[in-house]
């Protein structure tokens, strides 16, 4: 009854605040989504948090949280969306529809909430698919009109959500190249922060389309309220985040209405790439767990398949070789004992050869000085050493020098009365164009038809768009960078129908297209051109936030001053790999390689699949130490990186996570270079030994280093009974 008052006071005051329509919930196991609509039949946004037992009591909730602001009207804020009717007026107002759920299956629904603009013909519909039990949604949205012309869109969200806290904590990653996804956290401001990209070509580079933000207060791996979300699309992206006088959190995601005033043609639908996010009560750890099962299951191509380990030839040879060379390496990956054999760079064009990068790009016919015998003779001499071949590609670019930028001019981005302006000697070629986009897929098709048994292609974008001028698109030059992008997914999608298996790793300049959007097509992707160990702790880490351990691929490679076997440490803490001279190995490390190939195939199951437990940042401590565990509880794989320049002395054990407090496990060292001491050497564990879940988890396990630098372990723990 008093409930009831204080809801009719309020009504008095807030005039629209309480809601005509019950609640439309969008529930997963943990979360709750929840919108209803106001007397004026608006939309809002009444609830975002921690799903109710009852889900009756959703109905007395209310807000002033319109749920997908239109500019134009009453907002005083960032809209979601804008867009100029053919009269020229600039206002939409968005009046509640209808709502249809549909169940794809018992994990997964779809809600469509249709709001329609009660003067003009015009149709928004909110998308929201939930994963029930990876507690992830996806958002987007689609907009449609029924006027004479083209609306012309200015702004076009895939989601807005609204949160009402005391205080919100930002946690976002910059960077540049090869030294991607370093982490940053704040306090987030009234007023209005921007992260975003322009770059056209790809999502990451600056900054990168992901964040973390927590509520009231920064959130911990394993506790605090924490939203982790990300952006699927490939292109330029922009996550907004303003704080209102009120203090509401609004947080407008989508892609970048940057330069991109979309004219969208009567009855055409303008649909918005997904934002992807989940909510976690127990910190960012969960968030991420979240996210990696979602990935797996529903997202990345083959996500819960295979992968393959593979030697590159790029970081041993660079554009220098010929095919007795390579034939030479695919040896060093037979002793090693990997899958395949990459072939990197520069073994195409004869026009002009690319013997560097700057020539030939956009040739792709076998160089024949280098590949006398071609393609087909590679592969063939790969399948005789018993391994597989496969091959880089950078279809999408194209330098000056080379016949196809003679012969197509005009498929290349460029300004008219403009120098050309170049980025790695290259340019872009104009995705927006269907003759360009059948091109790069006949790049590919034709290669795979001629050569069936090629087993793998790394995919690589190097530059961003700068100077962009489509003259395919006219008039409608804001529409480069989103038609790009759609060019580059209708490639995709297209050479996905024909070779649904074909395992593809995305790579753009090292880590630029590290998005969901990319990942629906690829197998994994490469997060850097550093492949210096120390560093990729960092960068690998922050990807982990994200994406899961057999997306990421990490070779090991020359580059570093560190001990092979930290190297070797390092990159099998996801998708393993060699970019090295495997002829200039000694016999003590030829053998520590390929055993650490046959612990690693024995244990890939556990580290790409098993729950991750980020356990020591390397961000607070001047260590980096992280598990998996497998589903069963039976299997786990420690990993403990010391990350100190100079000797310190850590004694704290590193507590695990994630293990069953009444199973009794075995740690075992593995990754152990002959010759030297294995660790830990002191505390309360002196090697290795059988301790009890709840041990391991209460007081940890004791990893203190090595005596140099930089030292690091690796550990098996297994069930015993
Ligand atoms: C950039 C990539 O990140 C590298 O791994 C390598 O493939 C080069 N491109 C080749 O040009």
């Amino acid at each position: 009854m008093k409930r009831l008052i204080y809801l009719f006071i309020l009504s008095l005051f807030c005039g629209n605040l309480l809601a005509q329509e019950s609640p439309i919930f969008i529930e997963t196991n943990n979360t709750a989504l929840v919108y209803k609509t106001d007397r004026q039949n608006k939309l809002m946004q009444v609830y975002f948090g921690e799903k109710l037992n009852d889900a009756d009591e959703y109905s007395n909730l209310f807000s002033q949280n319109e749920a997908y602001m239109p500019a134009g009207m009453d907002n005083l804020y960032e809209p979601a969306i804008r867009l100029l009717h053919n009269d020229g007026n600039p206002s939409l107002s968005l009046k509640f529809e209808g709502v249809e759920v549909s169940r794809v299956d018992e994990n997964v629904s779809v809600t469509q909430i249709t709001l329609k603009d009660d003067v003009y013909p015009v149709e928004v519909k909110l998308f929201f698919k939930a994963f029930k039990n990876e507690d992830v949604i996806e958002a987007w949205t689609e907009i449609q009109h029924n006027e004479k012309k083209p609306v012309m869109l200015t702004h076009f969200a895939s989601s807005m959500l609204q949160f009402d806290k005391r205080d919100y904590w930002l946690t976002q990653f910059h960077g540049d190249w090869a030294k991607e996804m370093l982490m940053q956290e704040s306090q987030l401001t009234s007023g209005i922060k921007v992260i975003d990209s322009k770059l056209g070509t790809r999502a990451n580079k600056f900054q990168a389309p992901m964040f973390f933000l927590s509520m009231n207060e920064p959130s911990t791996e394993t506790k605090g309220e924490v939203v982790a979300a990300t952006l699927a699309w490939t292109g330029n992206f922009q996550f907004n985040f303003e704080i209102t006088p009120t203090n509401t959190l609004r947080v407008i995601s989508g892609m970048n209405p940057y330069a991109s005033e979309y004219h969208l043609k009567p009855n055409e639908i303008f649909k918005t790439p997904d934002f992807i996010f989940t909510y976690s009560f127990e910190g960012k750890g969960q968030a991420s767990r979240n996210l990696h099962k979602w990935a797996q299951k529903y997202q990345v191509l083959d996500g819960e398949g295979e992968r393959l380990t593979l030697l590159n030839n790029w970081e041993a040879t660079y554009f220098d070789f010929n095919e007795d060379r390579l034939v030479e390496l695919f040896d060093g990956a037979k002793k090693l004992g990997v899958d395949l054999f990459l072939l990197d760079d520069g073994w195409f064009a004869n026009k002009y050869p690319r013997n560097n990068d700057r020539a030939g790009l956009g040739d792709w016919q076998e160089n024949k000085e280098k590949l006398p015998h071609g393609i087909g003779y590679l592969v063939e001499q790969a399948e005789a050493k018993g391994i597989k071949f496969g091959i880089w590609i950078e279809p999408e670019m194209v330098n000056p020098k080379s016949e196809l930028y003679e012969n197509h001019p005009d498929w290349i981005l460029k300004l008219p009365n403009r120098p050309e302006h170049y980025s790695r000697n290259q340019l872009v070629l104009d995705m927006a164009n269907p003759e360009v986009q059948k091109f790069v897929y006949d790049v590919v098709d034709q290669m795979l038809t001629k050569h069936p048994e090629i087993g793998f292609i790394k995919w690589d974008c190097n530059r961003e768009m700068t100077n962009e001028y489509s003259q395919y698109l006219g008039e409608n030059q804001s529409h480069i960078y989103i038609d790009y992008v759609k060019g580059f997914y209708n490639v995709m999608e297209d050479l996905r129908e024909k070779y649904p298996e074909l395992p593809i790793m995305l790579c753009s300049g090292g880590g630029g297209r590290t998005d969901y959007g990319a990942m629906k097509y690829f197998t994994e992707f490469w997060p850097s051109d550093n492949t210096d160990a120390y560093d990729r702790i960092f960068i690998q880490w922050a990807y982990s936030y994200f994406f899961p351990a057999n997306t990421i691929c990490n070779h090991i490679t020359s580059m570093g001053n560190q001990s092979l076997k930290f190297r070797t440490d390092v990159a099998m803490m996801d998708k393993m790999g060699y970019d090295i001279r495997v002829e200039e190995f000694t016999d003590e490390e030829l053998a520590f390689s390929q055993q650490a190939l046959k612990d690693y195939d024995r244990l890939k199951d556990v580290i790409w699949f098993g729950d991750m437990y980020r356990l020591i940042s390397p961000y607070e401590e001047s260590r980096a130490a992280l598990m998996y565990v497998h589903e069963s509880k039976e299997k786990a794989v420690f990993f403990c990186f010391d990350i100190y320049t100079y000797r310190e002395n850590i004694t704290n054990p590193v507590k695990f996570q994630g293990l069953d407090p009444d199973k009794k496990y075995e740690v075992k060292e593995i990754n152990v270079q002959e010759g030297r001491r294995r660790g830990p050497f002191m505390g309360p564990n002196a090697g290795d030994s059988v301790y009890s879940g709840d041990y391991l988890m209460k007081i940890g396990y004791n990893v203190r280093g090595g005596r140099e630098d930089l030292s690091s372990h690796v550990y098996e723990i297994t069930e015993v009974n």
